[in-house]
């Protein structure tokens, strides 16, 4: 079943002298449970095709109807609703509130959610413990390695059960054992029924997707998909 659908979708940034095509019609179906990375060179309009998916920004032409909604005719309020409910971010640079726990990064995300605090505890502890990382609950960001930190990015998308994920280049400040780690977690959510979209520069990584996405100067200009 489709999750969602991009069609022409076109976005464009204009500063005072110049205006950026970012994405220059891009027509793109992702279907439920899918794993799918985007690839391509710096600048072509990877993240911003990712921010326009998740919602953090909204298109200047075309149309992107997600789970059965045209997002256009969204307001600004009913935006934020549907990516909380919906939508796990996962970043580079892992983007955790260094004055919060481990415990307390994750359970954020459970917040204006409408969970009874004694619900959300044991949903932080039953993710945190998934990604391996229920050992360091008590921790600040600080005081944990990249690959941890980044397990705990990972537990933050997750604990709302998002039906889809987002991963701007999750490894991207990751040495090789803590990437190919994440690469394996997120793998396995996408085994166990997760929607997944991926952007890296690792062909390596890329190959844990079912399908791969060329992108050039905001266009999509590759496409394949794993045999099956
Ligand atoms: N807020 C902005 N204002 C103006 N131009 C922008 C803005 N954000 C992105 N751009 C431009 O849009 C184009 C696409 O940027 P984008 O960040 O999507 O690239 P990318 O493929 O993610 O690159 P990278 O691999 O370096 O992360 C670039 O030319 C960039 O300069
Ligand atoms: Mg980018």
């Amino acid at each position: 079943m489709s999750l969602l659908t991009m069609n022409d979708l076109s976005k464009s940034y204009r500063t005072e002298t110049l205006e950026t095509a970012a994405l220059d019609g891009v027509s793109l179906e992702i279907g439920e449970g899918e794993f799918v990375a985007i690839m391509g060179p710096s600048g072509c309009g990877k993240s911003t095709l990712l921010n326009v998916m998740g919602m953090l920004d909204g298109p200047t032409g075309g149309s992107y109807r997600f789970a059965g909604q045209e997002v256009a005719g969204l307001r600004e309020s009913q935006l934020a609703e549907t990516r909380k409910k919906y939508i796990g971010f996962i970043f580079q640079s892992f983007n955790l509130v260094d004055e919060l726990t481990v415990r307390e990064n994750v359970e954020l995300a459970l917040l204006y959610h409408n969970i009874p605090a004694a619900e959300r505890k044991a949903r932080v502890e039953k993710v945190l413990d998934k990604v391996g990382i229920a050992h360091r609950a008590g921790h600040r960001p600080a005081q944990l390695s990249g690959g941890q930190q980044q397990r705990v990015a990972v537990a933050r998308a997750l604990v709302a059960e998002p039906k889809l994920i987002l991963a701007d280049e999750p490894t991207g400040n990751l040495d090789t054992a803590h990437g190919e780690e994440v690469m394996r977690m997120l793998r396995q959510l996408n085994v166990e029924g997760s929607t997944i979209v991926m952007v890296t520069h690792s062909p390596s990584h890329a190959d844990y997707a079912g399908r791969v996405i060329n992108m050039l100067d905001g266009r999509i200009v590759v496409e394949r998909r794993r045999a099956a």
